[in-house]
């Protein structure tokens, strides 16, 4: 039985606090006795542990149901701490300095003496890293004065969570203490950027846009998402962020029992409970509403949710990416 374990049944939860000073302490003294603690950043929820904790960081993986190979991202407080785990040469140090704190997640080489669990990296030779853009997560990060391994705070395959209470719906009482923050300004997660190799390579579209990214660094290559023979990242499987009802992409009609995702200011006929993204056609708004409107229509009285078109430029890229991967088929989905 783990530290965390042991914790988590002497913990009344699920236990949600508002930001304060005190909360913040509560929740560094449980990350540092190896507990988990969900937290709110710019882009999603997060559930984090101690990366240099390897029961800390086994304990994410269970209470999320998460695959073994498929690694985790260390959330740190500045550039000089996030030199501590990986590698940066003069191309990610850039990125960083342009990016953070902010939506986008470097993948480069561990350091040799890389304190962070082998776990977090899933046995790569590699470690995702990002400075998030929130100050209730900075402050965390910075009191309980560890790195912090948090995938988003959902069950692994399912929606991920943009507010505490989607991650009390998510996972319940396997997390000793939730933090409520409100709810997340970006909505979906970070865009991940490999930069161990040749050519930085897009494994994954997200808050920060590849337009404003090849402006600092030049050309990427975007990573083919199923790509199973060679995947990239492990994260890429087809079927993810999927609500329990089937979704369809670039409806411009619905059937009467279908539920609508609207986008813009033009609506289909015969919809039924619509929720709109945006009425304006505006890209940021609708990614910050995208999951808890997907949440909001994931209901057994209909018999699935038709998504309206989104263009598919600057997060508009991200935002299709998760509707693409919700509408995938789900051939293993776990529960
Ligand atoms: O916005 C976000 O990124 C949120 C917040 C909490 O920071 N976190 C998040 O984590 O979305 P997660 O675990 O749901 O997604 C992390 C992605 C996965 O697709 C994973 O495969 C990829 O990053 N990843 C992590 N480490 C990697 C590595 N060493 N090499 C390649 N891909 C990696
Ligand atoms: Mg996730």
């Amino acid at each position: 039985m783990t530290l965390s374990h042991q914790l988590h049944q002497n913990l009344p939860v699920p236990h949600t606090l508002p930001s304060s000073a005190t909360s913040i302490l509560e929740a560094a003294a449980i990350l540092r006795r190896g507990g988990l603690v969900a937290f709110p950043t710019e882009t999603v929820y997060g559930l984090g542990a101690d990366a240099t904790n390897a029961d800390a960081v086994a304990a994410i993986f269970e209470a999320k149901g998460r695959p073994a190979y498929n690694p985790l991202i260390c959330h740190v407080a500045n550039l000089a701490a996030a030199k501590r785990l990986g590698e940066f040469d003069a191309r990610a140090e850039k990125l960083a300095q342009a990016f953070w704190p902010g939506a986008l997640t470097l993948i480069v080489k561990r350091t040799s003496d890389c304190p962070a669990a082998a776990a977090v990296s899933a046995g790569l030779d590699s470690i995702a890293i990002r400075v998030p853009d929130h100050e209730l997560a900075l402050s965390l990060l910075v009191e309980t004065d560890r790195p912090l391994a948090a995938p988003s705070a959902n069950r692994s395959g399912a929606v991920s969570p943009t507010s505490a209470g989607h991650v009390a719906q998510s996972l319940g009482d396997n997390v000793d203490l939730i933090l409520d923050g409100g709810n997340c300004r970006v909505g979906v997660e970070s865009t991940v950027l490999a930069v161990d190799g040749a050519t930085p390579v897009l494994l994954r579209p997200g808050g920060i846009t590849i337009e404003d990214l090849r402006k600092v660094v030049g050309p990427i290559e975007l990573a083919e998402i199923g790509d199973t023979d060679q995947p990239k990242s492990p994260g890429m499987l087809e079927s993810h962020y999927a609500p329990n009802l089937a979704v369809r992409m670039n409806a411009h009609t619905a059937t009467p029992d279908e539920a609508v995702l609207a986008f813009g200011p033009v609506l289909p006929e015969n919809l039924n409970a619509a929720l709109n993204l945006s009425p304006d056609g505006n890209l940021d708004q609708a990614a910050a509403n995208l999951f808890d409107y997907l949440r909001a229509l994931d209901q057994d009285n209909y018999t699935g949710i038709a998504v309206m078109p989104i263009p598919d430029h600057g997060i508009g890229r991200a935002i299709n990416d998760r509707l693409r991967r919700a509408a995938a088929p789900r051939p293993s989905r776990p529960e």
